[in-house]
């Protein structure tokens, strides 16, 4: 949550910040700000309430023109959404920061900033790193030691970028809990929270650790770490183009992302099933001797990475024969949990930046797990610096706040990894060999499926006036409605609720009228029966249904039953194909409602503070 991006350099850096401040709207989009600093150190500051393109109106008016600078998109946390809210934070004109994360001791600091002279002018807990700056820079020789001193009276998670007014050819950065990454150019260097707002002014990149504070002038970049020794971080050259993370002529990310799932399906499932075999190195090396030990499966995740852990759930214990558990992030950190013998955990992200997944993680390692895998979208992130396997996704860059080909992808990898366990364990061929033909078969029927926009397009105004809607479904189905369900209220803002179909007489069946729409995942299963008689149950109650089905035989429009048929699928790889039309349910609701469907309200993508 919150963008960064700072630079030093040679040229004018005003337009680099705004670019990057763009690229980084995933990660909030409530207010933003810059301060550019000039060779004399003459510090020019703006900001804006909303989004990027109103501080670029505004920069675009008073045009400041510098060579060191930095910038912030701010998702707020502490104080309102406000222009006084938004970053830079200063302290006496002299010293800005920008930053991501939370100081959680930031009430004390700021009772003994204020006592001692300091004035506040936010309602943020930010500022009182920059007055804390301010006061430490009498006692140290330089900016960075200066920052190095104050992180060390800071509790909480920080990504954080300062400027000096008196050394203006200089930025110092520091890490702890939120992500930053250093660009190198030539004779120019900068920083940002995601290499994807640095894209277009280089490629090179190196990941700080945590604890790093870095110095940042035009000609070099001095780390050290959180003991205060001098380190070097890899920088490695970064394979995601400018134009993977555009919209490639597409009116929204979103619509982009769920055109781009079978293609994503095909990266990702490149060189990782050979001769019909899941590859050696598939889950990392060695993963393959590790599973076939693994007696439970403990899943953790938040939001979308979530419901895909809930697929997977059935999957695991259908086909491996091994329990698993699927447990939200935030609530699996704050409890005691029973650790099974042979426990493999699984963390799902896309981010791997994800506050509460990665402390779950952290916590999990002290708990005895056998080992830990994420399968994960970004390779510099630290869950996957952090995992004893990785199961990198390659779904490329994922803009959009709700989440599409990240789900289908983390499916499509969770379908794999149960191949996996089963063949590390030598157990249940006939499903190794059905994973692996419906898996090749999956990007072709994704394409197929999207031949349902149309229909769903016009399905779609009759939901704009709804306040309300009901997702159901029954087996590995369930977890697609949750996911349907979260998709429409995440970008479309109508209340909708997914339940398991059998569950509706315990009382989702009060709500049902006239008003309230009752979406069905119906593929041809062995629970249909079940769900028809589910369904009749609704509609004898009076409500306008929406049923998704993959057979001609079962389900006939009629009215206050609207029927969308999509080609039969293998059943392993039916929820990965049914949540499409969910998306593009949600995605043409959202249209017709003109909400902002790339960055619905109060959302932001990557969710760095818990
Ligand atoms: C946010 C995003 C969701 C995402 C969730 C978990 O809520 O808006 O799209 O599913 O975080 O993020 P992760 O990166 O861990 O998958």
């Amino acid at each position: 949550m919150c963008g960064i991006v700072g630079a030093v350099a040679e040229r004018p850096i005003t337009e680099i910040l705004i670019e990057g401040l763009k690229r980084l709207e995933y990660r909030g989009y409530d207010s933003a700000g810059l301060a550019v600093l000039n060779r004399e150190g003459k510090t020019t500051c703006i900001k804006r309430q909303g989004k990027v393109d109103l501080l670029a109106q505004a920069v675009d008016k008073h045009a400041p023109n510098g060579t060191t600078g930095i910038a912030h998109t701010r998702w707020a946390t502490h104080g309102a959404p406000s222009e006084r809210n938004a970053h830079p934070h200063q302290s006496g004109s002299r010293f800005s920061v920008v930053h991501n994360g939370i100081i959680e001791n930031h009430q004390g600091l700021r009772e003994s900033l204020i006592a001692e002279g300091y004035t506040f002018n936010s309602d943020t807990d930010t500022e009182v790193i920059v007055h804390l700056i301010h006061k430490l820079s009498t006692d140290y020789k330089d900016l960075r030691s200066t920052v190095f001193a104050a992180t060390k009276q800071l509790v909480g998670a920080y990504g954080m970028v300062v400027s000096d007014s008196q050394s203006p050819n200089e930025l110092v950065v520091a890490r702890s809990g939120s992500p930053l990454v250093i660009g190198y150019g030539l004779g120019e260097h900068f920083v940002a929270s995601d290499q994807l707002a640095l894209l277009p002014v280089t490629r090179r990149f190196a990941v700080l650790e945590e604890g790093d504070v870095a110095q940042i002038t035009r000609d070099a970049v001095s780390i050290i770490d959180a003991l205060g020794e001098p380190v070097r971080r890899a920088i490695e050259e970064s394979d995601i183009t400018a134009e993977a993370s555009g919209k490639a002529g597409y009116k929204h990310y979103m619509l982009k992302e769920i055109f781009e799932q079978p293609e994503a399906i095909r990266r990702t499932l490149q060189d990782r099933i050979i001769d019909g075999n899941v590859a050696d190195d598939a889950f990392g090396n060695g993963s393959l001797e590790l599973f076939k030990d693994i007696k439970h499966v403990q899943i953790v995740a938040c939001g979308t990475s979530y419901n895909a852990g809930m697929v997977a759930r059935y999957w695991i214990e259908q086909t491996v024969g091994i329990s698993c558990s699927v447990e939200i992030a935030s609530e699996f950190r704050y409890r005691e949990s029973f650790v099974h013998k042979d426990s493999l955990l699984v963390t799902l992200s896309q981010s791997g930046e994800t506050a509460d997944t990665l402390a779950a993680l952290r916590l999990a390692k002290s708990l005895g797990y056998s080992t830990s895998l994420t399968i994960c979208n970004v390779e510099t992130s630290s869950l996957v610096r952090e995992s004893d396997l990785v199961y990198l996704m390659k779904a490329g860059p994922e803009i959009g706040v709700a989440s599409t080909k990240a789900f289908t992808v983390q499916l499509a990898a969770m379908l794999l990894l149960s191949k996996a366990l089963c063949e590390a364990k030598n157990i249940n061929q006939e499903f190794c060999e059905e994973a692996g033909q419906a898996l090749n078969a999956l990007p072709a029927q994704m394409e197929r499926a999207f031949s349902l926009e149309q229909p769903i397009k016009a399905l779609a105004e009759q939901f704009a006036d709804k306040q309300h809607a009901l997702f159901l479904g029954r087996g590995d189905q369930y977890p697609v409605a949750m996911e349907g369900a979260l998709k429409l209220k995440e970008i479309s803002y109508i209340h909708a609720e997914a339940y398991a179909a059998g569950e509706l007489k315990h009382g989702p069946l009060a709500l049902i009228d006239a008003d309230m729409p009752v979406v069905v995942v119906a593929p041809d299963n062995v629970l249909l029966d079940k769900l028809k008689s589910n369904i009749e149950e609704v509609r004898a109650r009076g409500s306008v249904m929406y049923v998704f089905a993959d057979s001609d035989d079962h389900f006939e429009s009629a009215p206050g039953l609207d029927v969308v048929n999509m080609a039969h699928a293998n059943h392993l790889i039916a929820p990965i194909l049914f949540i499409i039309p969910l998306q593009f349910l949600s995605y043409y609701v959202a249209l017709v409602k003109g909400t902002d469907v790339d960055q619905p309200r109060n959302l932001a993508k990557s969710v760095t503070v818990e």
